[in-house]
């Protein structure tokens, strides 16, 4: 068959663009659905035009990651508003794993946030910028004892996972003859609707001790009882982009359940209750989020009304990634060919998931834009594959989308990968780590150098021996 009867096959076979995007994870949110290539570009940011990111990838050479950092402030603001107006005291600890670039750590600090880390290396960049140790909190499933006597000796409040990890951290403490405030990580058994890898809050996860009564009330008579450990709090994170307030609802029952039991059974009244981070933003067009002003006023009259008998009312703790920054960030590639087969047709791109893990750990779907193509919608569109140039058949980037012929040279972007794509990116298959922009007021600042040839190289040591 002549490749281009296949494609008047595939687009004449009355399959309507609209129900090829539409992802199943959609059903049920938004009826109408636009291609991911409009007429007019658009993205979620609203500050870039296709004109100017195509000026930054020539001035800056691509695989580019661009981040809008008044977006980044912005959705700092609109959540914390929405917190502060619905309960009196409100803590954000900015999970630092979305997005560890410097810049971002210290714009977000003096916006008042606090951060949430889960190695000594996020602790030291938050010492780097600023952040102080009682404005940061350690959270990890696995920590060592190293990792234990770095927060204990900087004075950061620590998120225990079991009490094996309560025991290590009293031997800790112990031998520095230093006290430490902590909070206990609970598995509250939630669905979070959400991808399985993303699902922290179930029982089969590796998180958080389960709430079966004795042996939350053993970890924390254990620590209470202990003269070097202060327990101040709970946490419960139950995963990621979530979209739904039903899970955070089911999540905010269960930790003020914990905090009541505490008090009537101990006699330890919490300081705070942390109910994590996971809320999800919209990846498709026309999907509708949740917003962080309907999911405080879901979850913080819960808290009022449970625990309106505490002397004082615990500070509310939450721990946000993905909402500040997600939406801010492209990341630009270039389009190095276009393959055409009978079976699917690839727009071949210069970056691949060593810079954008997401889609292939999460099946998780980024609207694409191809920069500076005009589309005529009744005639242009084809359905591709973008493909990663990793040595991987799973490194594909986008599926089954309609988008224009790109031709070579042009630029693709990725949309909404401020959160988890640079901070996930490798150096797998040798390639350099790309560089990194953000817009700021008008103005734009080199944040990262692209990687070179010596960053590859830095750490490894030959040895002539070796050689044969
Ligand atoms: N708190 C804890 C204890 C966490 O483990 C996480 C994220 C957060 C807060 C922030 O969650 P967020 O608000 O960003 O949903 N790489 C995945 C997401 C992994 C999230 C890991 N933990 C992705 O790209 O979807």
């Amino acid at each position: 068959m002549d490749r281009r009867d296949f494609f008047k096959i595939s687009l004449a076979g009355g399959v309507s663009l609209a129900l090829v995007q539409r992802p199943k994870a959609l059903a049920g949110t938004s009826s109408s659905f636009v291609p991911s290539n409009s007429k007019e570009y658009f993205d979620s940011t609203g500050s870039f035009t296709q004109q100017e990111l195509i000026e930054l990838a020539e001035k800056h050479g691509a695989p580019l990651y661009v981040y809008d950092g008044d977006l980044i402030i912005k959705k700092f603001q609109e959540f914390r508003k929405a917190f502060q107006d619905n309960y009196p005291k409100v803590n954000i600890h900015y999970a630092f794993k979305a997005n560890t670039n410097l810049n971002v750590l210290s714009m977000l600090r003096k916006q008042g946030a606090a951060g949430e880390c889960i190695s000594t290396g996020e602790m030291e960049m938050g010492f780097e910028v600023g952040y102080k140790a009682e404005e940061m909190m350690f959270t990890s499933n696995s920590k060592s004892l190293s990792e234990l006597e770095f927060a204990v000796k900087k004075g950061v409040l620590i998120n225990l996972d079991s009490i094996p990890d309560l025991e290590n951290l009293i031997e800790v403490c112990k031998k520095l003859r230093k006290q430490v405030r902590v909070s206990f990580r609970i598995n509250p058994d939630i669905n979070p609707h959400t991808h399985k890898n993303i699902s922290t809050g179930h029982k089969f996860t590796k998180f958080g001790i389960l709430q079966s009564e004795e042996e939350l009330l053993k970890a924390y008579k254990m620590a209470k009882e202990n003269s070097y450990i202060l327990p101040e709090g709970v946490h419960s994170h139950i995963g990621s982009q979530i979209l739904e307030v039903e899970p955070f609802l089911e999540n905010v029952e269960i930790v003020t359940s914990v905090a009541l039991k505490l008090k009537e059974k101990l006699g330890l009244e919490l300081k705070f209750l942390n109910l994590g981070g996971g809320l999800g933003i919209p990846y498709y067009d026309n999907q509708i989020g949740l917003t962080p002003k309907k999911l405080a006023e879901t979850v913080c009259p819960v808290i009022k009304e449970k625990l309106k008998n505490f002397k004082n009312l615990p500070e509310l703790w939450l721990e946000p990634g993905r909402y500040f920054v997600a939406q801010s960030g492209i990341l630009i590639s270039r389009v190095n060919s276009v393959k055409l087969t009978p079976y699917k047709n690839f727009i071949n791109v210069n970056t691949g998931f060593n810079h954008l893990a997401r889609p292939l750990l999460y099946e998780a779907y980024h609207r694409v834009r191809i920069l500076g193509e005009r589309i005529n919608f009744s005639k242009d569109l084809q359905e591709y594959e973008v493909a990663g140039n990793i040595c991987e058949t799973g490194d594909i980037l986008a599926q089954q989308r309609y988008l224009p012929l790109p031709k070579v040279g042009s630029y693709l972007a990725f949309l909404d990968v401020g959160a988890y794509g640079f901070s996930m990116s490798s150096e797998y298959n040798s390639f350099f780590l790309p560089a990194e922009i953000m817009k700021k007021r008008g103005s734009y600042y080199l944040i990262r150098k692209r990687e070179t040839l010596q960053d590859l190289l830095r750490n490894q040591i030959t040895h002539p021996e070796l050689k044969t």
